[in-house]
């Protein structure tokens, strides 16, 4: 049966009938195909396509209920989010749907101010909202998506994954919801101020040259005079706007604060800006995997970070953070979609069998329930050949 969807509807094992665009508006060879990753919705989204017809007789039908959030109030959407269990696989369409606005509000705010235009309070609001409703539902499922990163798109995939990463945190170190908000709008806009800086710098492949350097660490205070200009936003945003580039040694930018002198805040944007950094694609070198990020954060504590925060920050994300691929004593190749109590033993979908290098039907164990099968290892990406 052909059946229409929004883009953001799709998921993977679905067959595309049509994009319904022209083939010189869309960057795939075919127009008809089935979906077969995550990155190849992300595409299509970043295409322009809103709207795209299915055959649910080649492939996956929708399994997700027509988003009725829109017009009912948020504090309803939220007591229904938090009435039940829903796990990341339930959670993923309606997370990518808040993905894919907060991308398309970012990018659009980042356009309108370097016209000139404040940024709106009223407009950040709903995306930050739909996104912590998520995040309350199930962390998992926005913590897996804003893994998965289009290469040209750095400035403000960074953003949203930034947003994400801070509200999970303050989720998890137990603080309210009005607090992972106001984390969520900082963290959304803390790069605003990049706007400002000229584009053969922001995107230089490479290493900056001191000069440039000096022009590059404006961008905080960009940030900030944006926002003050703007209006509305909570003192805690504008801390992470203005401090997610101190360290903790006062060896940061821009005042060189030290310790205690910056905000809670602040210091956790400082560990969230690193290790989304350095676990972020960019066009010109690959992203290092979130196991090894960590391992470094845990060297710097003390000197980049305050260490109790990292050590909070690791439990938030995980030792195995979700999209992790692990080699299993089974000898299945997986990658990490769920954390569900114990770290240790997460939920994994099987991709390979490593011995036999062949690819086997998409399956989710959760090792809790096998306590025979260990992580043997974490395996990067690159070396199986394996997408995000
Ligand atoms: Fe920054």
């Amino acid at each position: 049966m052909l059946k229409k969807i929004k883009v953001t509807q799709l998921c993977k094992g679905m067959y595309i009938n049509d994009l319904n665009c022209g083939w010189l508006d869309h960057p795939f060879t075919l127009n008809r195909f089935k979906v077969d990753n995550e990155t190849a919705i992300r595409r299509i989204i970043a295409a322009g396509v809103k709207v795209v017809e299915i055959d649910t007789e080649k492939g996956d039908d929708v399994f997700i209920e027509e988003l009725k959030t829109q017009q009912v109030p948020f504090e309803n959407v939220l007591s229904a989010a938090l009435s039940k269990k829903i796990t990341a696989q339930q959670e993923l369409g309606r997370a990518r749907v808040a993905y894919a606005e907060a991308g398309q509000f970012i990018t659009e705010m980042m356009a309108n101010v370097k016209m000139g235009q404040h940024v709106e309070l009223e407009k950040v609001t709903p995306v930050i909202n739909k996104m912590s409703v998520s995040i309350l539902r199930n962390p998992n499922a926005l913590l897996g998506l804003s893994r998965i990163r289009l290469m040209d798109k750095y400035t403000f995939e960074h953003s949203v994954g930034f947003s994400v990463l801070m509200m999970v945190f303050a989720k998890s170190m137990g603080l309210s919801l009005t607090v992972i908000k106001q984390v969520g709008m900082g963290g959304l806009l803390h790069d605003i101020g990049k706007t400002l800086t000229p584009s053969h710098i922001l995107n230089k492949p490479g290493k900056l040259t001191e000069q440039e350097f000096v022009v590059m660490k404006k961008h905080v205070v960009g940030s900030r005079i944006i926002l003050e200009k703007s209006q509305g936003f909570s003192k805690i945003a504008m801390e992470i706007v203005a401090q997610h580039h101190e360290k903790f040694d006062g060896k940061g930018y821009p005042l060189g604060l030290k310790g205690e002198q910056i905000s809670l805040y602040g210091q956790m944007a400082a560990i969230v800006d690193v290790y989304d950094a350095l676990t972020a694609d960019r066009c010109y070198h690959k992203g290092s995997e979130p196991s090894e990020v960590l391992r470094l954060m845990l060297k710097w504590r003390g000197s980049h970070f305050n260490p109790e925060l990292v050590n909070k920050f690791i439990q938030s994300v995980g030792i195995y953070p979700v999209g992790s691929l692990v080699l299993l004593s089974n000898d299945y190749l997986a990658k990490v979609v769920e954390i569900d109590g114990n770290m240790l033993k997460p939920q994994v979908e099987l991709i390979l069998n490593s011995k036999k290098r062949c690819y086997v039907p998409r399956k989710i164990i959760n090792l809790s329930d096998h306590p025979d099968i260990k992580i043997l290892t974490i395996e990067s990406h690159a070396k199986w050949n394996v997408q995000q």
